[in-house]
């Protein structure tokens, strides 16, 4: 099997005259015979100035190489897509795919023994381990790490669970321009990514549950040297892989691996992204992921981190309480601890070396959780016969069974629009409902599901309503919101005939979100679907071949097959 640089030579017709040509090139970079016939480990490099959650990667980088080179292996950063969440129009879920294909392609490439996959905001971290288990040699996860705590007199703030809240009060006329304007500069102190139990850090601790990433890596802090001690740790243990020709993500990426991310998920109360993801993680390795599983899994598994949005703290407080690997100590009844890891060891060793930290309350014992069940349910119904999902750890528990007349938008634009127009027939115990936030009706499933409160009702004190919508919502956020409704509207899902007046019960209980109309009418009515399909580049690419979110909006043509070789 060759190695190192004699990997994937460009086809000139001549093996031989590829490595010599190849070899003449890199030496230009004043690389010696001895650096050219070590193992290759190949290194993501996703800084961007457009990404500062990326903002430590550069010096993360260098703690990588560092391990490598301890290790004996040579270390070649490459470059590929970073995608921010404020930065990415129309929203970063529309360049997940093409940063999956860009990792791919580039690890698939260019003459690699391992790789080292780079990442942290939120759709970064998926996408590098869709390539990669696509790609299909040794890869490492180093998560930039998260944020650190920002205050405002004398109140803790994170973003971005406190960038909704400030803002809902500020909507309400209750913080003004100026003191916005000082909180928008507290909010995010530091480089790393969202310090809540959002996406970031939802796919950063179902990703070391899976053992693709060292203990602990999910949640240093990202200025913190523990995070570069992290990283040189990370590129010491990509050079025994490489070494050893193993694990591959696809032998990390199991049924196992994925019921224990499951697990997780549910009992840190994570990102419903996270659900999206792992769909198309696992639709890269031929696995279907089972919504009906992760549902059964949240009857029985509880909340135990306490983080905000569901609870109280932030991710360095999860760090300083012994991170997942004391996590997956208190949930070993409902894990797999026999699934392998990126070193070798098991999972069980991460819970083995977990630290026991005296009077820490943020990982909840099973006898004391946080919830009694898991964060969030998933919905089947009329209006979701593909499922659905709601966050209900961060939900209103007095609306969790509520019947109400629907206020439905038809796209993101008119709810933009009409939202806050003081003639909206609108009250508190209506229930919001968009149209076309789907995969491909928005386009790229933007995180729209979190309908703001109308302002009236904002201003006469509402804080929470039914909201649902074929949309996601930012991990960071909260509320009695229904997402991710399967099929999307854009393509005649029942969501799409639902019309001004009609009555929704939502029932969380019996896991049900349902329009109260007959079979008949509903199939006799026209749905509501959006705008002309794209006719060029990666728009049409991208509404042609976009999956539903029940398989993780994964293009088709991605999607792996059990026989596929990777
Ligand atoms: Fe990057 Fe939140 S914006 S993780």
């Amino acid at each position: 099997m060759p190695s190192g640089l004699r990997m994937g030579l460009t086809s000139y017709g001549d093996a031989g005259f590829s490595l010599f040509l190849r070899k003449a090139f890199i030496k230009a970079a004043g690389y010696s015979d001895d650096a050219l016939d070590r193992p290759i480990i190949g290194i993501t490099d996703t800084a961007s100035d457009f990404n500062p959650c990326h903002g430590n990667a550069p010096q993360l980088i260098e703690a990588i190489r560092r391990g490598v080179m301890l290790a004996g292996g040579l270390p070649m950063n490459f470059p590929t897509i970073s995608i921010h969440e404020s930065f990415s129009h129309p929203t970063s879920m529309y360049l997940r795919n093409l940063m999956a294909m860009d990792t791919e392609e580039m690890v698939r490439a260019q003459p690699m023994d391992a790789v080292v996959l780079v990442g942290g905001c939120d759709k970064t971290l998926p996408a590098q381990i869709m390539g990669a288990a696509s790609a299909g040699i040794p890869a490492i996860v180093v998560p930039v790490g998260p944020m650190v705590v920002g205050h405002h007199r004398g109140e803790v703030l994170g973003a971005c669970t406190d960038c909704r809240r400030m803002w809902g009060q500020h909507r309400a006329g209750k913080i003004d321009e100026a003191e916005i304007e000082v909180i928008s500069g507290r909010l995010a102190p530091s480089v790393g990514t969202c310090m809540v139990m959002g996406t970031a850090s939802t796919m950063a601790c179902m990703i070391e549950a899976m053992g693709l990433s060292l203990p602990m890596s999910a949640a240093i802090p990202a200025p913190h040297a523990e995070r570069l001690r992290c990283g040189e740790a990370s590129g010491k243990a990509a050079v025994a892989m490489a070494q050893n020709h193993m694990p591959a993500p696809t032998s990390l990426i199991t049924p196992a691996s994925l019921r224990n991310a499951m697990v997780v998920l549910q009992a840190i109360g994570g990102s419903t992204n996270g659900l999206v993801h792992l769909a198309a993680i696992a639709g890269r390795v031929g696995i279907r992921l089972d919504l009906a599983e992760f549902d059964r899994i949240g009857r029985e598994v509880p909340v135990l981190v306490d983080l905000k949005p569901s609870g109280d703290h932030y991710m360095e407080h999860l760090h300083h309480a012994g991170g997942v690997p004391r996590l997956l100590r208190e949930l070993a009844p409902y894990l797999d601890l026999t699934a392998p890891t990126v070193t070798g060891a098991t999972l069980q060793d991460y819970a083995d070396a977990a630290e026991d930290v005296p009077g820490q309350t943020v990982i909840r014992p099973r006898s004391a959780p946080l919830k009694s069940t898991g964060g969030t349910a998933v919905l089947f119904g009329n209006l979701a016969p593909g499922g659905a999902v709601i966050k209900h750890a961060a939900a209103t528990p007095a609306l969790l069974q509520h019947t109400g007349r629907a206020v439905v938008f038809t796209s993101i634009e008119d709810m933009t629009t009409r939202i806050d127009d003081p003639a909206l027939d609108v009250t508190a115990d209506d229930v919001l409902v968009l149209l076309n936030g789907g995969p491909k009706g928005a386009p790229g499933m933007p995180e729209a599901g979190y309908l703001p409160i109308p302002k009236k009702l904002a201003q006469a004190g509402v804080k929470d309503m039914v909201r649902i919508s074929d949309a996601r919502m930012s991990g960071t956020a909260f509320g009695t919101i229904v997402l991710h409704i399967t099929p999307e509207s854009a393509i005649g899902g029942p969501l799409g005939r639902v019309r001004n007046g009609d009555m929704i019960r939502l029932d969380v209980e019996a896991r049900r979100i349902d329009l109260l109309i007959s079979d008949e009418e509903l199939a006799a009515r026209t749905p509501v679907t959006s705008r002309a399909a794209p006719r060029r580049g990666y728009a049409k690419l991208f509404h042609d071949t976009v999956t539903q979110a029940d398989q993780g909006c994964d293009f088709d043509f991605l999607i792996g097959q059990p026989e596929d070789e990777y």
